[in-house]
């Protein structure tokens, strides 16, 4: 007899690979259309519920999710390896997303419009798609998920969430203070699966109907599949994908606090942000000078244990590493590097000098800068997404807006001046959905619309009342109490004028 298979998937803390943080039971396709034909079959109780009272329940979560900050925090730092404080960020972000949607609930408005007729109304009203088949990425364990799942819930959808195979358990804690907050089991259920399990499952909920959006954190490479498919069935997936977020420093621009913002940007999350710094861009005139200084305070930042006052702690997991290090690769004759005493895995004999724990009993990479990057190179359009930032020159404001522009990516851009004359000229030209102006390309509020264009998204926004027109489809009404037939465009009365009239 053949015997089922069942894989389960462990999850490891990446600052001590020997910590198990939790074993997952890994869903097939046939669990993931499973599951979303439970959430389809729950959905419209649901959506009937008064959205005020589904406003209630994110409120309820938003307090669960403030009285377990800590020990959620605690818990992405040791199963993704952000530093503490950035974890603390992680968890705020939903904090924030449900003080901002739980007042949605009483609002969601529709629009009162004039018709054309006397005696007839018209009206538009918010209706919920149905069932989302969330997926997300492991950088933004609890953030992210929240951007969909809480406004999803909110307008009345129920919720398929997979989350990342390296963040099952913060997924789990997520997903049980949810239903501790009153959303009922079967509109939001979680399940861990690999990709190819996961697309399979998408697509056999598709073909069933139970899969009526798809909201997708990731690869610009997966997200272009999942893009293609789900248009086949006649839907547009939310998607939020890759960055090579150019930061460019101006002449002009107050070094110091460029420096911070390039640190911050390129080097916060081990690089692991979708916002992350991609390529910092320096003005001929202070080119030598600025790259002297980001080398340097690269070189004396604090690397490790991510419980410490460190810069930036272990990459995700090993597939993470991996990607890194074939990244480290691309680098060519013509760059030079910077920021370390080594690059690639910081081992005892690849040390990294000041380093904060045990490198060797977690997934530790050094900082690394590459200089000299030019268009042709293939640095310029990779997005490495690990603790490498990339530094090129310009000299005219133009050529640094397409350089920012070129490599077709276009989430985060940033600009450092004092000159409001090329502030307003980079916002005009630069094709980023995100710009910031002498700031982190990194560190978006919660309730600004998040999202890229180009090769960085399909023009979906996330977060505030952006997001709503992903999880709502509008309903037109007209209702005619005239008590007869009155046809538009045909039975309007037209307003006797001279056309002919002149003063
Ligand atoms: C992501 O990396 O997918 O703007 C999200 C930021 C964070 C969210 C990043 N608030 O950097």
């Amino acid at each position: 007899m053949k015997e089922a298979l069942v894989s389960t998937i462990k999850s490891l803390n990446p600052t001590n690979l020997s910590d198990v943080v939790v074993e997952t039971k890994l869903a097939t396709a046939d669990d993931i259309a499973a599951a979303a034909r439970r959430a389809k079959a729950a959905q419209k109780a649901w959506a009937k519920m008064p959205a005020p009272a589904r406003g209630r329940v994110i409120a309820n979560a938003g307090r669960l999710f403030e009285n377990n900050k800590e020990a959620l925090s605690t818990l992405v730092t040791r199963e993704m390896g952000k530093v503490y404080r950035e974890a603390l960020g992680d968890v705020q972000e939903v904090i924030d997303t449900c003080d901002f949607f739980l007042g949605e609930g009483r609002r969601m408005y529709g629009q009162t419009v004039p018709s054309e007729m006397p005696n007839k109304n018209l009206f538009t009203f918010r209706m919920p798609v149905g069932t989302a088949l969330i997926i997300t990425a492991g950088n933004f364990p609890a953030a992210v998920p929240s951007w969909y799942i809480i406004p999803a819930l909110l307008t009345g959808n129920s919720v398929v969430w997979k989350p990342s195979e390296f963040t099952p358990a913060v997924a789990e804690a997520m997903t049980a203070i949810f239903h501790a907050a009153g959303v009922p089991k079967d509109v939001l259920i979680t399940v861990v699966a690999e990709g190819k399990e996961t697309f399979e499952g998408m697509v056999k909920g598709l073909n069933e109907g139970t899969i009526n959006k798809v909201g997708f954190t990731g690869s610009t490479e997966v997200g272009r599949l999942i893009g293609a498919k789900v248009g086949e069935y006649i839907q547009s997936a939310c998607l939020e994908l890759g960055g090579k977020n150019p930061m460019v420093i101006m002449p002009d621009a107050d070094l110091d606090l460029a420096l911070d913002g390039a640190l911050f940007a390129g080097f916060g999350t081990a690089g692991q942000r979708c916002t992350s710094l991609g390529t910092l861009w320096i003005h001929d005139s202070i080119y030598d000078k600025f790259l002297k200084m980001y080398a340097d305070k690269v070189a004396s930042a604090k690397v490790g244990d991510p419980m410490q006052d460190v810069l930036f702690g272990p990459m995700i997991g090993e597939k993470y590493a991996e990607t890194h290090e074939h990244n480290l690769k691309m680098i060519q004759s013509h760059h030079t590097v910077h920021g370390s005493t080594g690059v690639g895995r910081i081992t005892k004999e690849n040390p990294r000098e000041g380093f904060v724990g045990d490198p060797e009993a977690g997934v530790f990479v050094h900082p690394t800068i590459v200089a000299g990057i030019k268009k042709d190179d293939e640095l310029y359009y990779t997005e490495t997404f690990g603790p490498l930032v990339t530094v090129g020159r310009f000299s005219t404001l133009e050529e640094a807006i397409d350089l920012g522009n070129d490599h077709g990516f276009g989430l985060s851009a940033a600009i450092y001046t004092s000159d409001p004359k090329a502030v307003w000229t980079f916002r005009e030209g630069i094709s980023a959905g995100m710009i910031s102006i002498n700031n982190s390309t990194s560190g978006a509020e919660a309730h600004l619309p998040f999202g890229g264009n180009g090769n960085s998204g399909n023009g979906s926004r996330q977060s505030g009342i952006w997001v709503l027109d992903q999880f709502t489809r509008w309903q037109s009404l007209n209702w005619d109490w005239s008590g007869k037939l009155q046809k538009a465009q045909m039975d309007n009365e037209e307003v006797p004028h001279n056309p002919d009239f002149k003063i």
